[in-house]
This record gives structure tokens, sequence and C-alpha cells, in this order.
């Protein structure tokens, strides 16, 4: 029987990350899920092992280079191999979500080191093993807004906006992607990105009108539209896609 491989999905206790771990673990793979809310990790755990699935818990935190070490540690221990890390969670701080000209240095500095930095730490962290067993996978979630300027007007009428530290976090986040592909060419890991759409999150209904007239058919997506992506990005279908970004944004960038 072949072995099964094991995916670490960060941020997996999350909005998105809750609906990649239901589809990762239903697909057969071993599923680590990391993340430092313990009550909704372990919550989400057992809800998985209850459905006949693989699926453990690890609390960490993500600024914590140790954390992140024993994160890998930890899931070679449990199921004897790590085949992808899908880097996926996201850090509010620093006063995060104010308006341009609100934003501090000390926020826009805190906000690009709790978010880039991770993903860089547990890439690099992670592909060494990946490097010392000749394969590996690695999936960033970014976001339409890491590819192209914001569409500010579809906030008029509404409190959101779209940060300028989001922006800058999820364009460096895309090229970290591309970066590293290409750096540990030769070594059998891909890494990719998805840049995901709004996601629907009870947001208002002007603001839901506005986006889905930028958009093809459906407008903002559910965190289930990602998964088809995530499941080929993951699998040998995908084997010769690397360091691409997958926009998954039903035409909203067009
Ligand atoms: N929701 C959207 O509309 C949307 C759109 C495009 C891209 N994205 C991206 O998708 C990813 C997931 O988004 P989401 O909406 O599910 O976010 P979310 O806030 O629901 O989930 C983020 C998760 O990260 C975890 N986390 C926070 N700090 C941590 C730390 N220090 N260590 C470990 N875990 C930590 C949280 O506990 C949470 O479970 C993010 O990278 C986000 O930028 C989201």
């Amino acid at each position: 029987m072949p072995i099964k491989k094991t995916v670490v999905i960060t941020g997996a206790a999350g909005l998105i990350g809750t609906s990649f771990c239901n589809a990762v673990a239903s697909h057969g793979y071993n599923l680590v899920i990391a993340d430092n809310n313990e009550e909704r990790s372990e919550a989400l755990a057992a809800k998985i092992r209850s459905d006949g699935h693989q699926a453990y818990a690890c609390i960490f935190d993500a600024t914590r280079p140790n954390d992140i070490q024993k994160l890998l540690d930890t899931s070679l221990t449990r199921f004897g191999n790590v085949h992808a890390l899908v880097n996926n969670l996201y850090i509010r701080s620093g006063n995060y979500g104010a308006d341009f000209f609100d934003v501090t240095y000390n926020d826009f500095s805190q906000n690009l080191s709790d978010n880039v930095t991770p993903y860089f730490e547990l890439s690099k962290i992670f592909s060494r093993h990946f490097c010392s067993v000749n394969s590996g996978t690695i999936i960033n979630i970014a976001s339409v807004y890491g590819c192209i300027a914001p569409k500010f007007e579809i906030y008029d009428n509404t409190k959101m906006t779209m940060p300028v530290e989001y922006a800058a976090i999820k364009s460096a986040i895309l090229h970290l992607t591309r970066y590293m592909a290409k750096r540990l060419k030769g070594y059998n890991i891909r890494v990719n990105a998805i840049s995901p759409g709004g996601i629907l999150d009870d947001q208002p209904e002007t603001f839901l009108k506005a986006y889905g007239d930028n958009c093809s058919s459906k407008g903002m997506l559910s965190p289930d539209d990602l998964c088809g992506t995530l499941l080929f990005l993951l699998s040998e279908e995908s084997r010769y896609i690397n360091g691409q970004n997958m926009i998954v944004d039903d035409g909203f960038t067009l």
C-alpha cells in the first residue's frame, strides 16, 4: 500500500484553513492542523477524526522559530513524512486595517514582520527537510491584492478599506514564492501560490454588490471554492507547475 502523504496547514483553524483541512483530510492525506488557537484546532481535529480521517492539532506560534522547528519535528514523529507545507496563516497586528495616512512606521513594520517573516521561516525550515528527502511542496496563500492595485471604489459607503500593509505583505509573499521555486531547483521541491479573491464573511450588502459587479458569475467566493486548486497543487497532476500564482477570484482581477 502506498504511504499516506502528510500535509501541514498553518492558520488551519481559521475561515479558509478549516475548509482546506476538511478537503485535504477527506482526500486521504494525513493532516497537521498548525495554528495558535488551541480550542478551535483541537475541535477541528476531533471532528475530522470522527469523520474517519487522520488529523493532528499542533499548537504553535508562527512568530517563534523554535515553535516552527517543533512543528516540523512533531509532524514527522506523528506521521513519518511531510509532503507539503501550506502557508495560510494571517496575523492581524500593529493596528491592522487603518487608513493609509493613519498607518505609523511601527504599525507597518510590525505587520510586515509578523506576516512575511513566518512565511519565510516556515518555508526555510520545511525546505531543509524537503531537500534532505529530495521531495516536497510549498503552497503560499497570497491574495488578489498582492497581484493588482486596490479597487478602492468598492469600499465606498462602508467602514472597510484595503490596508496598505496587506498589499505589501501579499506581493512580498508572491515574490518569495518565485524566489524559492528557483532557489530550490534540483531538489524536486515545488513552490506555488494561490491568490484568492474576496471570501464571504458577513460583509455588508453594498460591498457585496460592488464587489460582485467586478466578477464573472458568483462574486465573493466561499472558502470551499478554493479547495479544488489546493488539491490540484498538492497532487501529482500539477507536477510540472512550479513558481506560479494561481488566481482564484471569479474574474475580479480581469
Ligand atoms: N478571507 C479572505 O477574504 C481572504 C482573501 C484572500 C486571501 N486570504 C488569505 O487567506 C489566508 C487565510 O485567511 P482567513 O480569512 O482564513 O484568515 P483567518 O483570520 O480566519 O485565519 C487565520 C488563522 O491564523 C491563525 N494565526 C494567527 N496568528 C497566528 C500565529 N502567531 N501562529 C499561528 N497561527 C496563527 C489564527 O488563529 C487563525 O486560525 C490568509 O493568508 C489571508 O490573507 C483571505
